[in-house]
């Protein structure tokens, strides 16, 4: 059985990737702070013989210190074959009313945490010819992320980090992907005063990216998707 990392593995898209994942006989090890929404995923989404593969890890990723305990009690029992950078943290608005603590936030989380996993697994990744996804976002590939412009940063941050890094490590096997999804429906904008809007066709579902997560599991090996980027058919966004 093949072991995943995921990060943001308790809500949104990150537990509709964990679900799949556990669908795809990994055995998952799952990093967020409030699984309640996990948990109902698990029971009404996974049939229960696989429910036991998830391995919840309660933990806030600013304290890298449990991070980097937890991953290196994880590497003492498995070697890890894939690594699933999703969580992230974004506020809005006009950038002089964020404050320091939410700029902090938001670099750790959106672009420290995921050097730090790649670093720590790296020697992992290349001896099972391992996986890399990073989830990054549309807004890496925009300049004018008006009232986002530090989550766009750190998001750009991300998806450069991430295509160096294949480069440096293609020649080992290790496959890289990010993945950059446009408006979805999860509770990510909860700091924000708008949202995605509500036809279905104007924005995307968790699935939709765990479903791309499922493509690039199966993909032929020798042949990398290095960059995706998910849109819905139409641009809308609700006020709230
Ligand atoms: N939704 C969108 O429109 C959209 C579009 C493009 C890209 N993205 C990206 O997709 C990824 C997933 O976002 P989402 O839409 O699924 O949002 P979400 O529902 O808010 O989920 C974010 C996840 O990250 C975890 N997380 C955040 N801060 C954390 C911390 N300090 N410690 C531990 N876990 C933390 C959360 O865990 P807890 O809630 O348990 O703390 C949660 O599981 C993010 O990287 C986001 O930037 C989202």
């Amino acid at each position: 059985m093949k072991t995943a990392i995921i990060t943001g593995a308790s809500h949104g898209i990150g537990a509709a990737i964990a679900v799949e994942l556990l669908h795809s006989d990994y055995r998952v090890y799952g990093i967020g702070r409030d699984f309640s929404e996990m948990t109902e995923l698990l029971f009404t989404e996974v049939p229960e013989e696989k429910r036991g593969f998830f391995r919840p890890l309660p933990m806030d990723l600013c304290d890298t210190h449990s991070l980097i305990t937890a991953v290196q009690n994880i590497r003492q029992k498995h070697k890890i074959c894939l690594l699933v950078n999703n969580a992230g943290v974004g506020y809005f608005g006009p950038h002089e009313e964020l404050n320091p603590a939410k700029i902090h936030e938001m670099v750790t989380i959106n672009v420290e945490i995921p050097m730090l996993l790649c670093q720590l697994l790296l020697r992992d990744l290349k001896e099972t010819q391992g996986q890399i996804i990073q989830i990054s976002s549309v807004t890496a590939k925009k300049n004018n992320n008006t009232h986002g412009c530090a989550y766009g940063a750190t998001k750009a941050a991300l998806t450069s980090f991430s295509s160096s890094l294949w480069e440096e490590v293609r020649k080992y096997g290790v496959r890289i992907t990010t993945i950059h999804p446009d408006m979805t429906a999860s509770g990510f904008y909860r700091n924000a005063n708008f949202k995605e809007a509500g036809e279905p066709d104007a924005h995307l579902l968790p699935k939709d990216v765990a479903d791309t997560v499922h493509m690039l599991l199966t993909a032929r090996e020798g042949m990398v998707f290095t960059d995706l980027t998910l849109t819905p058919q139409k641009h809308k966004i609700e006020r709230k």
